[in-house]
């Protein structure tokens, strides 16, 4: 990853490949840039007069220092309207700024903007991003920004916002990272590597442990499939009073099982397991944070197959709390192993239990793909919740439970349905799945559940994130944890 720093040296005096200033469209140029523009002979004052260059949000004006300084470029990036600055545009800038260097062949950059520096950081680092691991030739030719250099920032800050980066960037790489490699047993390996590192201690529980301990809904959804399921237990200050169970989603593959999925469903189904990769990141990040409350990871991981072994529409199965489930549909097979990890997560008595995972396409066509759908029992969990997403930006919206949407998920042969009585779980898709969630959540338990089927995955670049795996939900739970009340 991008070197993130703060940096003393003024732009008069530093080596840096190129010096990047801000000016909003009131045209005012800051001190520093005043003086040197005119040492270049007023280029950036001529072009604003001349309405060439009109201070727009990120619109670019570039000059070079004609051998007048000892770096080349003059990068000078428009800010829009002053109000309208927020944190959030402060990340994207940070980003936006730190592609255009890098495409313009900089090495090391000096950032000279009246902003965040964390957010400034937070943004380059996600920006910068590129998952490459697969093109080897074209590789040697890509090319790289080494340092992103902050003038006059806060390198408490700075150094905050290159962890989480970090775990962001761990996330899309495991989520891009394609499915005939990022098995169940490959999750579970990933697991117990990082947490050598972390401060983190793994169980893994194989599938002979499994059968054993009466995982009967994660077995079930694995045995279509030759890689067969793990569920991955990690530990993090186990003996703290406050105690946060987070649950991730780990379904390596999802074919939809026997109710197969069509073309343009299916083949973005690596991206299954995200919420599984949302749970490592944060444990591998949590003790270089400083989080002072207990933290359990739960990974539930499997492959959801078509093989002759496969679980079969009309199945019923036992979940690990006992509770029976008629499988409706082998597509919901998310819920399903969410059922055998929630349960054994309340078996804990944790303090509250946070579910992520890429549970429902209705959450796409509730939400988009910019928010995380928020389901849950408990007012002041999503509070919390709602307060971190405000602060950082990864967005989440809370949908209602109601009695409604829990009887729907009913059995006629069995305690529940994953799709619910006659089907009706289809509608209101996000919420009926969070309603049978909820079964499996102890009495008495804050739980939420964040639904990123929309959010964990983009089909088009924005500033912070190319297309493919965002890392969605890491900062919010980063600071949910950070901030814990
Ligand atoms: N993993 C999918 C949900 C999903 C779909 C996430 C598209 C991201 C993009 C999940 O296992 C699934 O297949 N859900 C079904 C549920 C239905 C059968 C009740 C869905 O959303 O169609
Ligand atoms: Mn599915
Ligand atoms: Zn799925």
């Amino acid at each position: 990853m991008v070197t993130l720093s703060t940096y003393t040296k003024s732009a008069k005096e530093t080596d840096c490949d190129a010096v990047v200033f801000g000016i909003f469209d009131d045209g005012v140029l800051p001190q520093p840039l005043k003086e040197i523009d005119e040492a270049l002979g007023n280029s950036v004052t001529q072009a604003f007069k001349k309405k060439a260059f009109k201070a727009e949000w990120k619109e670019l004006f570039v000059a070079r220092s004609l051998g007048k300084y000892a770096w080349n470029q003059l990068i000078v990036v428009g800010l829009g309207k002053k109000k309208e600055l927020t944190p959030e545009k402060e990340r994207l800038l940070g980003g936006f700024v730190a592609k255009v260097a890098r495409e313009e062949g900089i090495k090391r950059l000096l950032v000279s903007l009246d902003m965040d520096s964390g957010n400034l950081a937070e943004g380059a680092a996600l920006g910068l991003y590129r998952y490459d691991e697969y093109v080897k030739k074209e590789k040697e030719k890509l090319k790289v920004l080494d340092e992103f250099l902050i003038l006059n920032g806060d390198q408490k800050k700075i150094d905050k916002a290159t962890i989480l980066a970090e775990g962001v960037n761990y996330v899309r790489d495991l989520v891009n990272r394609p499915a005939n490699l990022v098995t169940p047993e490959y999750l579970a390996n990933e697991a117990k590597q990082m947490s050598k590192k972390a401060a983190v201690k793994t169980e893994v529980f194989l599938p002979d442990q499994l059968e054993k301990k009466g995982f009967g809904a994660l077995l079930a959804v694995g045995q279509g499939s030759v890689h067969t399921p793990r569920f991955v237990v990690l530990q993090y200050k186990p003996s703290a009073k406050t105690k946060i169970a987070l649950v991730g989603k780990g379904i390596t593959f999802d074919s939809g099982g026997l109710n197969l999925k069509p073309t343009r469903y299916i083949e973005d189904m690596k991206m299954d397991m995200a919420g599984a990769a949302t749970i490592l990141a944060l444990m591998k990040i949590v003790d270089r944070l400083g989080i002072d409350v207990g933290v359990v990871g739960i990974v539930p991981t499997a492959e959801n197959m078509t093989g002759s072994n496969a679980y079969r529409p009309g199945d019923i199965i036992t979940a690990y709390n006992g509770i029976t489930i008629e499988v409706g549909n082998t597509d919901a097979e998310g819920r399903l192993i969410l059922a055998d990890a929630l349960s054994y997560a309340s078996e804990l008595k944790p303090t509250a239990i946070i579910d992520v995972a890429t549970l429902t396409g209705a959450v796409i066509v509730a939400l988009g793909y910019e928010f995380t759908g928020l389901v849950s029992n408990d007012d002041p969990l999503s509070a919390q919740l709602e307060k971190a997403s405000k602060s950082t930006a990864d967005k989440v919206w809370r949908l209602p439970l109601t009695d409604g949407f829990r009887d729907v998920m009913k059995g006629d042969i069995s305690d529940l349905s994953n799709v619910g009585k006659k089907g009706k779980g289809y509608e209101g898709g996000t919420i009926t799945a969070g309603a049978f969630l909820e079964n499996f959540v102890g009495k008495d338990i804050p739980w939420a559940h964040l639904d990123i089927g929309g959010s964990a995955f983009l089909l088009e670049d924005t500033d912070i994130c190319p297309k493919g795996a965002t890392g969605a939900t890491v900062r919010l739970l980063a600071d949910l944890l950070q901030n814990w009340k």
